[in-house]
Formats: C-alpha cells, structure tokens, sequence
C-alpha cells in the first residue's frame, strides 16, 4: 500500500484517514485515490452504477463508498491500496448473486471491485486445465470451455452466477458426485492480497491461504483468476424429471426417507438427484450412464419412495443440453444482466435427519407450506453419501466444512412483485425451527452460498463453518489483520 501514500501526498492532499473520519471525507478521499490511480469506476448516479447495483435479491439493496471495474491485475492491486489506506473495505463482486447481496458489501460503505472484465477461459487440451477469470458467469464459462475440445469443470446449475462467489464458497451441481464441488477441482488461485501484493495460492504456494480460499474465500483477498483441472464433457447422458405431487405428510416422509437412505448408502456416483418440492414438485437429475443401467437403479428407488411410475420425461442429452435442462433459459448471458428475484432463503446441510426430523418437516410442509400462495420452493439436493466424489474429500482438506452432509436443502420464499413483507420471515424461519427442535444435540451446517441474512454473525461462523472456523480465524489474522475484506457474515466479522 506503500506506493499511494507518497503519491497522495504530493498532490498535497491529507494523509490517509484514521477509520473514525468523517465518512463523507474518507468517501472523497477514496475517489481521489482511485482517479489519482487511474482505476475505471462507475460514478454514482450514472447508469451502470444503478444497474450495477441491482443486486440478484432486490430485497437486500445497499449503498457502496464507491464502484470499481478494474481492466487488469495492477487496477485490481490500486483499488485495494486505496480502500486499506483510506480505512473502507473493500468487496470483490463476480456475478452479484449471492443471496445476502455480498457481492455489494452485505451492507452500505463497501469499495466494491467488480470483476466482470475478468472473464476469459483459455483451454490447455493436453494438460486438460483451464485458467478462468472470477467474473464470467456460469453458461458463458461452460459454452467456452466446450468449445475448446469439449471441456468441462463441476459447477452450479444457474447460467447466471458468477465464477468467484460459487468457487469460493463451494459450488454443487449435477456432475458433483463424480467430480466433486467446484472448489475441489481449483489447482491454484491469482490472489491480490489486503497489502496489495498478489500471489498464487495452490497446494505448495501459500497452503494456508489456499485451504481457507475453498470455502471461505471472500475474507482472504481478491481472486482474479483460477486455474483449474478439467475433464472431457460426457455426451450420452440421461435426464430425468418426474412429476411427483405427495398427497399427504406420511407421503412426503415415504419420499424423503426412502431418497436419504439411498443417498447415504448406495448411490450411485453416476446419478445425481434434487427433490424440489412447491406448489408443483418435481423429482430431477441426471445419471452418466445407460438407460437401462439408470432403470436397474431408478425403478427400486421409486418404489421405495412410494412414487411408482410417476409422469414426466427421461431423455438422452449431450453436455450442454444437459446443463440447458437445469438452466432455466439459455446458457449464454446478456452482456448486462437483469434478471432479479425478491426473496429470503435458508439452508441446512444435514448428514442425517431422523425420523422425527422427517416428519416434523413434513407436518410443517403440510400445515404451513402447501397452503402459502407465494412463490416458496425447498429444494433437497443429494450431496453426500457413501459414493459422493464432495464425501470422499477429509473434512479438513478444504475450508469447506460440510463434506458429510447427506442433502444440501435450500429454502426459498420468494414474491412476484412488490416488497418481501417482514411478517414472511417466520414461515421459513419456522420451517427451519421444526427440524431443528426435533434434533437435539445436532448443529446443522448451513451453506454460505445460500446466504441467510437473519443469521447473527456468531451463528453464521458456526453454522457456516462447523469446526473449521477457527482455524479460518488464524489464517484471516496472517493474511487480512485489518480486516479489509469485510462483510457482516465473513470470517473474522
Ligand atoms: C439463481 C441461482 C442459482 C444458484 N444455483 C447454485 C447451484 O446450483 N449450486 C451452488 O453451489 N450454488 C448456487 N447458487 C448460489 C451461488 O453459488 C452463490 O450465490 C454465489 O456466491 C454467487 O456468486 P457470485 O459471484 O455470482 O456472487 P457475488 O454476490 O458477486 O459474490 C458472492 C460472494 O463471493 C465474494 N466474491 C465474489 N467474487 C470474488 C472474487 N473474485 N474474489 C474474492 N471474493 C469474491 C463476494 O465478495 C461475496 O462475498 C445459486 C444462486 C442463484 C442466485
Ligand atoms: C465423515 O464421515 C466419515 C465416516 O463416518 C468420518 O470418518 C469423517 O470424519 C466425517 N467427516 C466429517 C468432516 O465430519
Ligand atoms: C503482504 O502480506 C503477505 C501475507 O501476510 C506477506 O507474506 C507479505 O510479506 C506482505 N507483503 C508486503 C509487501 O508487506
């Protein structure tokens, strides 16, 4: 940070504000320091800045110091320099979706670092990596790395989200039980430090740094780029989605029993699977393998689950039809996104649910959900298990603390239009409660790219983090002491 001090000096303004100076002060000095260094910002009030700061959630809107979209690594460095001397942290944002708005801050003052100039994917076909810019957006990364022989990494199943806040928190989709999360297949990480200095983090350069990047990377500094290995996208791939409408809460137990016992003991890398339950629900996935292998498997399983021969479509896709079938609309992404929902959402990450966890969901479902006219999902990925790819990873390999975790559930209660109502956060908040109340003794983990914003800080490090936040803790004082990269759930808030 050395380097700007002298520099503002010269131009015979103050010296860096202490962090208690007068907000507005230190607000003009960091536009001075960003235009002295010659960083791009979108100026408050233009129109990218407006849009810009249209987050993902429109429920959690917040006002940034200031809004900087660096062009390369140098920027990136001048643009911590100048948050670190001025007292303001500073913020990466990738694809804005985090569903606390983290990309802005998770609250107002932040210098953010947009990263959406840093989005290219270059393919080494032989070495079977490829390095990818934090700021590309899922379905544009997926689209260039198969067009470069055909390439693929494990990643989340929304066109939309960003490469950074995924990778870094953890990043679970389709393909994960037999390659893993996202963050499992990083070889190394650019990173530009709290100090401004930028190093690689992997396996032998700054181990420490590396381990707290795959799961906890937003407190440690800003990722330009990752280096990651890659495989050859598979081509004959069966796609499943039933239509399943249980008519009761012993139906809904049958159907959740029956698919944990099967994700915990004998599923098959292969298959991946969601049960998405709403208004309409769906039983979904995707199995790499033959139809009649996948009907050898699935055929018990829906039996067991108490569906028999439900409706839908099982049908053979190729790679990115595959990844089409999940996205919602197409993979490649308007060159300025706006697309935006209003909600509030929470996760469990269980290894088990017990019988009368089960059934208190269920009741729940029954009493509470079926008869709310918003637009609530709960969303039951299998993630876990005996033959998961995420499991077979040691629980302290990675920062990323929930290896064991039979589901990924998500919660999701969203509104079409208008404002999310404060008197709407007991229903999910409850949902949550009934499930917990019936497991005592067990502190569930919950998943931080499922932002949950009512979480206390201390909650969010346990639930979010288990047994691996305080070692977190140490390696944030090595890399940030001053706590530049902040936010109100981060490591170290
Ligand atoms: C529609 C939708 C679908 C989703 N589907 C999945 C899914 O299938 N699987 C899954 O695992 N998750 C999924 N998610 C969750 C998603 O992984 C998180 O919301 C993720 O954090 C978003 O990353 P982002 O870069 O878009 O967000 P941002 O808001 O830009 O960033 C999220 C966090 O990461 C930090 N960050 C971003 N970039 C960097 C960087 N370069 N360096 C350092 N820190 C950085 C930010 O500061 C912030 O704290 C989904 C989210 C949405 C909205
Ligand atoms: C996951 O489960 C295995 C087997 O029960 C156990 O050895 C391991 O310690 C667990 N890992 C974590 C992170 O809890
Ligand atoms: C920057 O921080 C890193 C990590 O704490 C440290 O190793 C390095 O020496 C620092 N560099 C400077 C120039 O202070």
């Amino acid at each position: 940070m050395g380097r700007f001090v002298p520099l503002v000096a010269s131009l015979g303004l103050l010296l860096p504000f202490s962090t208690n100076a007068n907000p507005l002060d230190k607000r003009a000095a960091l536009d001075t320091c960003l235009s002295t260094a010659g960083v791009p910002v979108f100026a408050s009030g233009s129109g990218d800045y407006t849009q810009a700061l249209k987050p993902f959630n429109l429920r959690l809107t917040f006002k940034p110091a200031a809004y900087a979209v660096p062009q390369n690594i140098k920027q990136v460095q001048d643009a911590v320099a100048c948050g670190a001397t001025n007292g303001i942290q500073v913020t990466a944002k990738s694809g804005g979706h985090s569903y606390g708005s983290h990309g802005l801050g998770g609250e107002d003052g932040h210098l953010i670092v947009d990263m959406r100039n840093f989005k290219d994917v270059v393919v080494d076909q032989t070495a079977k990596t490829a390095i990818i810019g934090t700021g590309g957006r899922l379905g544009d990364v997926a689209t260039a790395l198969y067009k470069q022989g055909k390439q693929a990494i494990a990643h989340g199943t929304c066109p939309g989200v960003g490469v950074g806040g995924l990778t870094l928190h953890g990043g679970y989709g389709l393909i994960s039980r037999s390659k893993g999360l996202t963050l499992d297949n990083i070889i190394e990480a650019t990173v530009v430090l709290a100090n401004s200095t930028v190093v690689t983090a992997s396996a032998t350069e700054n181990p420490d740094l590396f381990w707290a990047l795959r799961g906890a990377g937003a407190a440690f500094g800003i990722v330009t780029n990752f280096k990651f290995k890659t495989f050859t996208a598979p081509e004959s791939n069966i796609v499943f989605n039933y239509y399943v409408s249980p008519g009761s809460a012993q139906a809904l137990s049958q159907i959740i029993n029956a698919m944990q016992d099967f994700t915990m003991k004998s599923q098959p890398p292969e298959l991946n699977m969601r049960l998405f339950l709403s208004s309409f629900t769906t039983f979904s996935g995707v199995y790499y393998g033959s139809r009649s292998d996948f009907d050898k498997i699935m055929q018990p399983l829906l039996q067991k689950m108490g569906l028999g021969n439900p409706g839908g479509s099982v049908s053979t896709n190729g790679w990115l039809n595959t990844l089409t079938s999940f996205s919602n609309g197409a993979l490649e992404q308007a060159k300025v996104y706006d697309t935006h929902e209003t909600f509030f959402s929470k996760s469990l990450m269980p290894e088990y649910l017990n019988p009368k966890a089960v059934d208190a969901l269920s009741q729940y479902w029954n009493n509470n959900a079926r008869n709310n006219q918003r637009q609530w999902y709960l969303l039951f990925d299998a993630h876990g298990g005996a033959n998961s790819a995420i499991s077979s990873v040691a629980g302290d390999a990675t920062s990323y603390a929930h290896r064991n975790a039979t589901f990924k559930m998500q919660f999701y209660d969203r509104v079409a239009s208008g404002n999310y109502d404060s008197s709407w956060f007991p229903f999910l908040n409850g949902w949550v409660k009934a499930i917990s109340d019936a497991s005592p003794g067990v502190n569930f983990g919950m998943y931080i790219n499922y932002a949950d914003s009512s979480l206390s800080k201390a909650d969010a490090h346990s639930h979010y983090w288990l047994k691996n936040y305080d070692r977190l803790v140490q390696v944030k004082d090595l890399y940030d002491p001053k706590k530049t990269f902040e936010g109100p759930q981060l490591v170290g808030s």
